[in-house]
């Protein structure tokens, strides 16, 4: 029998990189896709070596046009069968609009949103046919809200969050189900990519991407649709629900801005 796989994108650092290691644990063999390639080696080795799994790494730069079909076709290549799917990889441009990083910005819409459809798109016919499989898409508490000072970033986590909930629906009766993990903010390279260390929330106690990772890992695993991790952050949903979309832009908006 085909040994089965689960497939994690931006597995070479943070939540990725965690989300890999409690796979690893749970005995799950791996496919691991990001650009860096040598942070994929490294780890591919320790979670070989730790829990005698099988480690596929394929790098790959998910804003480039072309790189996702590459990646499936990869990924699947000598009989390898995915059940789990885990479309982690994403980033963030900090700052207003009028500071012109469109660049950056598009490049969030491209892994955030381009990809990450595209990959549920390509592999949503083979885990149907796979059988009793899940998608972890990786949201955000930002795609409750419309959030000043990282806009386009909280737009593209507002479609990823929409988005699972749809395909879950659409998905029901035939052994795919779909879990958007929603953390806060956590401890990563997510702001240092982003630019974003003076803000007040980078600079905020944080929970570990480990934490984060058991969380969303769980919530797949028990087929939960939405998975917003934390106390504080599950407030902050709540209060989505209560409040004006206006008046929550307002408080985020403060609570982006640089210290
Ligand atoms: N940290 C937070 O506060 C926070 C909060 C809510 C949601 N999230 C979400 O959690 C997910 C993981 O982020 P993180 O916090 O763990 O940040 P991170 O440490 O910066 O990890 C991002 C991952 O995405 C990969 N990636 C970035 N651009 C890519 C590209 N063009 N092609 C392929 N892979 C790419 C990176 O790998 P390479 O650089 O090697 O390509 C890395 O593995 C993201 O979707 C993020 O939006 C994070």
């Amino acid at each position: 029998m085909a040994l089965t796989y689960t497939l994690i994108t931006g597995a070479s650092t943070g939540i990725g990189s965690e989300l890999a290691r409690v796979a690893a644990r749970n005995r799950r063999n791996l496919i691991l896709t990001a650009r860096s390639a040598d942070k994929l080696e490294a780890l591919a080795e320790e979670l070989r070596t730790a829990h005698s799994i099988e480690v596929v790494v394929i790098p790959a730069d998910l804003s480039q046009p072309g790189e996702v079909p590459r990646l499936w076709d990869a990924a699947v290549a000598e009989g390898r069968r995915i059940n789990f799917l885990m479309n982690n990889a994403g980033l963030g441009a900090y700052g207003p609009v009028s500071a012109g990083k469109w660049e950056q910005e598009k490049r969030s819409i491209d892994v955030n949103i381009t990809a990450l459809s595209a990959l549920c798109s390509l592999a949503l016919p083979h885990l149907i046919e796979t059988g009793r499989s899940r998608i972890l898409n990786v949201a955000s508490v930002a795609g409750f809200i419309a959030g000043p000072g990282m806009a386009v970033y909280s737009a593209t986590k507002n479609y990823v969050l929409s988005y699972s909930i749809a395909l879950n629906e659409e998905l029901r009766g035939q052994g795919v189900s779909v879990t958007a993990l929603c953390p806060g903010a956590t401890q990563s390279e997510f702001f240092a990519v982003a630019d974003m260390q003076s803000s007040r929330m980078a600079q905020a106690k944080l929970p570990t991407a480990r934490e984060v990772a058991e969380y969303g890992y769980g919530a797949a695993i028990g087929q939960q649709v939405v998975a917003v991790h934390g106390l504080q952050n599950k407030m902050l949903t709540w209060l989505t629900r209560i409040l004006p979309r206006t008046t929550i832009a307002k408080i985020a908006g403060r609570t982006m801005a640089p210290t």
